[in-house]
């Protein structure tokens, strides 16, 4: 959203001030006031501004002065100053005022009809200026969340395709292997009076490796599982899914992150399904656990909990790590926020998570103290989704 541009008027004397203060009425910007160069100098550090009116006289830090502080500082080079004298400048005057960077010079008395049609070029400068600033911010977000989703959309098709590449050989290998066992099971009645010791050890050890590879066989089939699950990410449907699957999907991809020390606990006191977008759903619960062994470190706790909420489902990720300071947890929704070194982390992962928590009517909570530990929860209703 853009907001209304701000001026700065800066004169020391207080009835200029009001008087300016009513030309200004009614334009389409905020006005604050300066009593002084040092406080011009702070609330210019503070706001961003569309011009400033600046008071040449004034005791302690002119005009001029501030001017110069102004031009210094990268953050306040480019305001526009108008400066206000009570004097007609000399040549000289006007060369040290365009020297610090002034714009124009308005005489006093300042006649309003001036005062407003310059203001008004600058206000709607910077208009325009934020409106671009606006709709650059608005591409790189959206730019963001392309490359974001073309990625999950890639690797969804990549597992799904590993999955089914791996399916094929795997239903061949245990169907052989079942039928390897139903053979030896067959002929072990008139096989094992025949055999000596060693030969009956023989027999014994080949019956054991069956058995391990049927286990192992078993796993590849619970792998090829989770993958299927995680390369529905972008399936664009409600669909009823189990969250049970869902976590254990998520775990698995994470698995590679997730070391020794983690424990990882799920609490789950929720329906065990339920309807929702399973791909955005998937990646959400990634990224708040991605989050999570990211602010555990080598160690620590990472709890996934689900309950009823009234008729809402939360989907809670914890941790015990190091907790997300005060000042900061307001902003960490942003897109492009991170903390993490360069090339770690992109800062776009909570705000997908918020905006897939809005997509299903929902939100996204967090609760984080410093040094403590943190916890993300997604609460949508579930009614919801049956409306739309
Ligand atoms: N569980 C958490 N504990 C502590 N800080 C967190 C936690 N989750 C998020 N943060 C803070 O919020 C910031 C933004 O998180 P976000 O997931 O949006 O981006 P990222 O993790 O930095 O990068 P990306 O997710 O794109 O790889 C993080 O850099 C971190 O400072
Ligand atoms: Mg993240």
């Amino acid at each position: 959203m853009i907001g209304r541009p701000q001026l700065l008027v800066v004169d020391d004397v207080e009835a200029n001030l009001v008087a300016m203060e009513a030309t200004l009425e009614g334009m389409d910007c905020s006005v604050l006031f300066a009593r002084s160069g040092n406080e011009a100098l702070k609330l210019l550090l503070k706001h961003d501004f569309a011009a400033m009116l600046l008071d040449i006289q004034m005791p302690g830090m002119d005009g001029y002065e501030v001017a110069a502080h102004a031009r210094n500082h990268a953050q306040t080079r480019q305001i526009p100053i108008i400066f206000l004298t009570a004097k007609h400048e000399t040549k000289e005057d006007a060369l040290r005022g365009y020297g610090t960077g002034a714009v124009d010079f308005l005489f006093k008395p300042i006649s309003p009809v001036v005062l407003r049609s310059k203001v008004k070029v600058f206000l709607e400068l910077r208009q325009r200026q934020m409106q671009v600033e606006q709709a650059l911010s608005d591409l790189k977000v959206a730019q963001a969340q392309l490359v974001q989703s073309a990625k999950m959309a890639a690797l969804g098709e990549l597992v799904a395709g590993v999955a089914h590449e791996i399916n094929n050989p795997l239903a061949f290998a245990t169907s052989h292997l079942r039928t390897a066992r139903d053979c030896l099971d067959r002929v072990a009645p008139s096989v094992a009076p025949l055999l000596d010791e060693e030969a009956a050890a023989n027999w014994s050890k080949a019956n054991n490796r069956l058995t391990e590879m049927n286990v192992g066989l078993e796993r590849i089939s619970e792998l090829v599982n989770q993958l299927r699950t995680f390369s529905r990410l972008d399936e664009g449907e409600r669909k009823v899914i189990d969250i049970a699957e869902c976590i254990d999907s998520a775990l698995m991809i994470l698995g590679h992150r997730l070391k020794e020390g983690i424990v990882v606990e799920r609490k789950l006191a929720g329906p065990p399904r339920f309807e929702c977008y399973p791909g955005p759903l998937n990646l959400a619960l990634l990224n708040l656990v991605t989050n999570a062994i990211d602010a555990v470190g080598e160690r620590g706790r990472i709890v996934i909990a689900t309950e009823q909420r009234g008729d809402c489902i939360a989907i809670a990720v914890s941790d015990d790590g190091m907790g997300i300071p005060v000042e900061l947890q307001s902003r960490v929704l942003e897109p492009f926020f991170t903390t993490k070194p360069v090339g770690k982390g992109t800062g776009m992962g909570l705000s997908i998570t918020y905006s897939i928590a809005q997509k299903h009517g929902g939100t996204l909570d967090i609760t984080s103290t410093l040094g403590q530990g943190t916890t993300m929860t997604i609460v949508f209703p579930q009614s919801l989704g049956r409306k739309n």
